[in-house]
């Protein structure tokens, strides 16, 4: 890993890594995950926080105990105070806030969805590519147990050849999350609307269970809101490896539902995220398969610490994040146009 990180010592006198970490943008997921994540971390001190409310910056940095607040993220970046960010900002401020946090060369933890297009993703991955810092997807979901197990259990060849994936991810819709925060419907802020904000997740799931998608077709709606942007996404999928997928997105179901279901050729494996289940049906006499040990959960925020101190590799590229990003804009482009739409989006994503 590039950069050095400040070396302390503990009560004890040993030497540790601590990455002191900067947050940016205060509001729900940093308040919820992100501060209380790194606090609990021992490598990890939360030294700044950065939001445009000064109030709200100053209030969260006395709760978490961080030393400086700001109010511009440039002025953060730059202070030598953060050899980390966590990017917690409304999504169309993603690349600006990132390529400025690479520019510095420190470590980025970028909420999902990476950017509201392509053409910002790749740029988000060319900064980093030149920095000496390094770029993270908080594409969460994925580390929850069940995904985990499911992604092992796939690759261990239990269910055989993948036919077919099932994929639903829906909840209530942003109202319950942070009621203040009108952005989430607003297109030009956000980039779209259940299907960027939770879409993403689901279209991370599917690829890191049976890998890439070639072809979409799809349709969106807004049918339970007033919103200008859409609540309800569904796409059909053509697989990489030739089988085929459904894929199910809305911002209307309460409580929340997040359901994947794979059929391979020697069995089905089902996992029900809520309920923290994951079963597997053989199809031979091998029966059925319900009490699969799970891993122990590690935060995506954790992880980020992690690899920093170890100098690793993050454990969701800038690439992943972009992958995720293009199936979301391959089915906004289907439903857009009526017709089915490859994958890589031909033109980049413009
Ligand atoms: N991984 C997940 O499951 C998950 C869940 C929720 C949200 N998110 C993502 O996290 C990000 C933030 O979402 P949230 O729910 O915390 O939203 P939020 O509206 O609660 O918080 C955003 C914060 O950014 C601040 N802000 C806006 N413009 C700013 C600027 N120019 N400079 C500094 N601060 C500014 C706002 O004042 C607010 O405090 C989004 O990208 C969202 O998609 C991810």
């Amino acid at each position: 890993m590039p950069n050095e990180i400040m070396i302390t010592s503990d009560e004890e006198g040993v030497g540790t890594d601590v990455v002191r970490v900067g947050v940016l943008g205060t509001g729900a997921i940093a308040q919820r995950l992100h501060l209380p994540g790194y606090v609990d971390h021992p490598n990890a001190e939360v030294t700044a926080v950065c939001d445009v409310e000064e109030e709200k910056a100053r209030a969260v940095a006395d709760e978490f105990g961080a030393q400086d607040h700001f109010t511009d993220y440039r002025a953060m970046v730059e202070s030598g105070t953060v050899d980390a960010v966590s990017v917690c900002l409304p999504n169309h401020m993603h690349e600006e806030s990132v390529t400025a946090a690479l520019d510095h060369d420190l470590y980025v933890l970028c909420e999902k969805p990476m950017a509201t297009s392509v053409a910002e993703a790749n740029r988000m991955i060319a900064a980093a590519d030149e920095s000496e810092g390094v770029l993270m997807i908080d594409q969460s979901e994925r580390f929850a147990p069940v995904y985990q197990k499911a992604i092992d259990l796939i690759e261990s060849g239990l269910i055989g050849d993948i036919q077919t994936i099932r994929a639903r991810f829906s909840h209530s819709g942003p109202e319950g999350w942070a009621p203040r925060s009108t952005w989430f419907t607003d297109a030009d802020a956000s980039g779209g609307g259940a299907m960027v904000d939770i879409g993403i997740h689901n279209a991370d799931l599917v690829l890191s269970l049976v890998g890439d998608v070639d072809e979409v077709m799809a349709y969106t709606d807004t049918l339970a809101s007033d919103a200008e942007v859409e609540d309800t996404a569904v796409a059909n999928l053509r697989l990489g490896n030739g089988g085929l997928g459904t894929f199910e997105v809305s911002w209307t179901t309460d409580p929340e539902k997040i359901e994947t279901q794979v059929v391979g050729t020697e069995g089905v494996l089902t996992v029900d995220k809520v309920a923290g289940t994951i079963a597997v049906d053989l199809s031979d006499e091998r029966g059925r398969v319900e009490e699969i040990p799970l891993p122990e959960y590690r935060s995506p925020i954790a992880r980020f610490v992690d690899a920093v101190v170890a100098g690793e590799d993050p454990p969701v590229t800038g690439e992943e994040g972009r992958d995720a990003l293009e199936l979301v804009m391959a089915i906004y482009r289907a439903a857009d146009r009526r017709e089915p739409v490859a994958v890589p989006l031909e033109g980049g994503g413009e």
